[in-house]
């Protein structure tokens, strides 16, 4: 947590598009489980089968969420929602975690960096998933640049006191154990992406076959040379006072 905060029972805290919940039950293990908490998600298929009494757990959008939440949250944090929301979305949902924060509440964005046509000479794979990644975002209108702009959108909020850091993600077998999961997760999504690819006829690089070739292309460079990471970034900022 980059935020300065630290919880009590007086505090409330709300986790955007939990998926399955990580870093809500991570945070649970370093604050008092007097502290209560609320995740939501549109989705509920991956909420943990056993979480803790202190939090609650609601179908929600970040776009709409409930009318008495407002001024209810002291932290709100939202991670990894760049393959989620649409373009006109962003401020709808920046609006929103201002309207429920409390005066004095802190919002936490954690958000990856997009892949960059152009950014990999000599890495074909690289490229080609580049490509898809940005014809895929632009045909269903995502924001994959957002985690440049969140800063703005925060200040067009009304937010203040905005700061960021990034963090590297390296990919692959030469940086250790958990760069080896990062670029399965990877390997995964481009796997995911496949069938929206193909349906829209391939985008000139993808076939069946030719998706499969390079997703399993992408594992060996990211496993042999540098120059395909990511940088991660987390902003967080406050709601005034008054
Ligand atoms: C890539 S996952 C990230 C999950 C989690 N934050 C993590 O990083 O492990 C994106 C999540 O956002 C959820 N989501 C998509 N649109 C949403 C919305 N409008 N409001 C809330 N959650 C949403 C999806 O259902 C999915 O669980």
């Amino acid at each position: 947590m980059l935020a300065p905060v630290s919880l009590d029972r007086d505090d409330k805290v709300l986790d955007i598009g939990i998926g399955p919940g990580r870093w809500i039950m991570d945070l649970t293990t370093s604050v008092d489980s007097s502290v209560p908490m609320v995740a939501v998600d549109i989705e509920p298929r991956l909420f943990p089968a056993s979480p803790p009494e202190n939090i609650e757990f609601w179908i929600e959008s970040v776009t709409k969420l409930p009318s008495d939440w407002t001024d209810a949250f002291s932290l709100v944090y939202q991670w990894l929602l760049i393959l989620a929301l649409q373009v006109p979305q962003w401020p709808q949902a920046t609006k929103e975690i201002f309207r429920v924060l409390r005066p004095g509440g802190w919002v936490q964005f954690a958000e990856s960096t997009p892949w960059h046509e152009g950014k990999y000479p000599g890495k074909l794979s690289m490229e080609k998933l580049a490509a898809m990644y940005r014809r895929i975002a632009e045909a269903r209108n995502l924001y994959v640049d957002c985690t440049y702009d969140i800063p703005k959108m925060l200040e067009e909020t009304g937010f203040v006191d905005i700061q960021n850091e990034s963090r590297m993600q390296l990919l692959g077998k030469r940086a250790g154990e958990i760069s080896i999961e990062k670029a399965k997760n990877h390997v995964g999504v481009l796997r995911g992406i496949k069938t929206p690819v193909l349906e829209a006829g391939g985008y000139g690089y993808a076939t069946s076959e030719a998706e499969d070739a390079i997703a399993d292309a992408l594992g060996k460079e990211w496993d042999k040379t540098p120059g395909s990471d990511e940088d991660f970034i987390i902003t967080w900022a406050r709601k005034p006072l008054a």
